[in-house]
């Protein structure tokens, strides 16, 4: 018996028609208009929206960061995610320095071994080439694995920041491969000297994360990046988490000159904005200490017409929780003691397609793509996952356009004390998802089982 979900909207980055879903398994059998129901259990998605499941291509579950380790793990993580209509996460696995990468990879299938509720593929985040570069070959070993898409941190320096010569050297490899270098983009040299200063000038408080990491310390660090893939023979990139319109438009001109230059952008830089949600009394802001951290708000409608027009392809969370109570508060008296990151991993849905779709800034269609179908490509899951398609995985979201919903920390499953979107309300929810044809969720509630989720072998990039 298979499962029909029968009467909604099918919707894919090239449009959108009534039609029934068809689920054998773990598979989509069919999509097409009235199909035979007989023998199968019949799935009522009328007035619905029957979408590819959602796609988180930048989260840090279980992640020592910041002198203590992200607070959703990954069995919370994946939760929240299936909650909120996403059914494929793609993690961090973090190199520490002096290690090899093949540890970093052998760390984080055990953090996911039997705790992931839906599938997940790891990116490496790369932080040291080892003695003479030896272990650049590991980047071989790697994708053999699965692992088809690297991470490098030009912030964070003495911690995760690598140096110009290591980008060069791991794209010069990747660009040979034909994998993806994933840049988390500002120049954190610079950005260190500026902190000293506020930290000098006895500027403490949360707010000065923001204000120390100026969006030009962002935007000459997609430049630099850009130039180096192209010395290093036009190297893949994919520029994380563009916060700003000044950085945006460096990943424009890098595409205008037909480099293979690709973007994210994160739900946070879309809906928040340094003059509407910081500047709050007391230790409020270090819920906001996240990077790179809140722009103003003039950066929002560039950011959503950049994805619009596809200078940006992706939105993603960059899910990185901490919760208030007892680990923001490691940074009362010095922001730079404050963990970086926010938790977001269950609402990426809900924004983008209430601030998207509802306020007419992207069509119904291009929420498919940026959400699930492009991070599928982009990320070498195509056509396993991205689409509701005969053969691919039965990651399906049935999305009820009208259900309304008040995003509040009281009510939400991210292991967090609060929200960065309290009292954020929206119309357009997850009803039911499936993932590899097994129901996950029920409209807000988990009902699928921990450790079902299965690492994923990805492929080289595409589109
Ligand atoms: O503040 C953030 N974003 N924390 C996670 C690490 C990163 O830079 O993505
Ligand atoms: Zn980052
Ligand atoms: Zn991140």
């Amino acid at each position: 018996m298979g499962i029909l979900i029968q009467g909604g909207k099918v919707v894919s980055a090239a449009g959108s028609f009534q039609a029934d879903v068809l689920v054998e398994g773990e598979k989509i059998r069919a999509v097409g208009a009235a199909l035979d129901a007989s023998g199968h259990k019949v799935v009522d998605a009328s007035g619905m929206l029957v979408l590819p499941g959602g796609i988180d291509v930048h989260t840090h579950l279980d992640m020592p960061f910041g002198g203590t380790v992200s607070a959703d793990d990954y069995e919370w993580g994946t939760r929240a995610a299936a909650i909120g209509g996403t059914t494929t996460v793609i993690d961090f696995a973090l190199q520490s320095m002096g290690h090899p990468m093949a540890e970093a990879f052998a760390t984080w299938r055990a953090k996911s071994e039997g705790k992931a509720c839906i599938d997940y593929g790891l990116h490496m985040a790369v932080t040291d080439l080892g003695p003479n570069d030896a272990w650049l070959d590991e980047v071989d070993q790697m994708v053999a694995q699965g692992i088809t898409s690297f991470k490098i941190f030009m912030a964070y320096p003495n911690v995760l920041m690598v140096d110009d010569r290591t980008i060069y050297k791991l794209m010069e490899r990747t660009a040979k491969l034909g994998a993806l270098v994933c840049v988390h983009a500002e120049n954190g040299t610079v950005i260190d000297a500026i902190v000293k200063e506020a930290l000098e000038a006895g500027n403490t408080g949360p707010l000065y994360h923001a204000l120390t990491r100026p969006t030009v310390a962002e935007a000459e660090a997609v430049h630099r990046v850009v130039a180096i893939s192209e010395l290093a023979g036009r190297a893949s990139t994919y520029i994380v988490h563009v916060s700003c319109e000044q950085a945006m438009r460096e990943v424009e001109a890098a595409r205008k000159r037909g480099l293979p230059v690709m973007g994210e952008t994160c739900t946070q830089y879309l809906v928040l904005s340094i003059d509407d949600d910081m500047g709050k009394p007391g230790f409020e802001d270090a819920k906001y200490v996240f990077t790179p951290p809140l722009r103003q708000k003039q950066n929002q409608q560039p950011l959503w017409e950049a994805l619009r027009a596809d200078v940006l392809q992706v939105v993603s969370t960059d899910h990185c929780p901490f919760r208030f109570s007892d680990q923001k508060t490691l940074g009362r008296g010095n922001f730079t003691k404050i963990p970086n990151g926010g938790p977001g991993i269950e609402n990426r849905m809900q924004l983008v397609y209430h601030h998207g779709v509802n306020a007419g800034r992207i069509s119904l269609e291009r929420f498919v793509e940026i959400t699930a179908e492009a991070p599928a490509k982009i990320f070498g899951m195509y056509p396993q996952k991205g689409v509701l398609a005969a053969g691919s995985d039965a990651d399906i979201l049935v999305w009820d356009p009208k259900a309304k919903y008040t995003i509040t920390a009281a009510t939400q499953s991210m292991h967090t004390d609060y929200s960065i979107f309290e009292g954020f309300e929206v119309e357009g929810n997850a009803s039911h998802v499936y993932s590899r044809g097994e129901l996950v969720a029920d409209r807000g509630r988990f009902v699928g089982r921990v450790g079902r989720g299965q690492y994923l072998h990805r492929g080289l990039p595409g589109a």
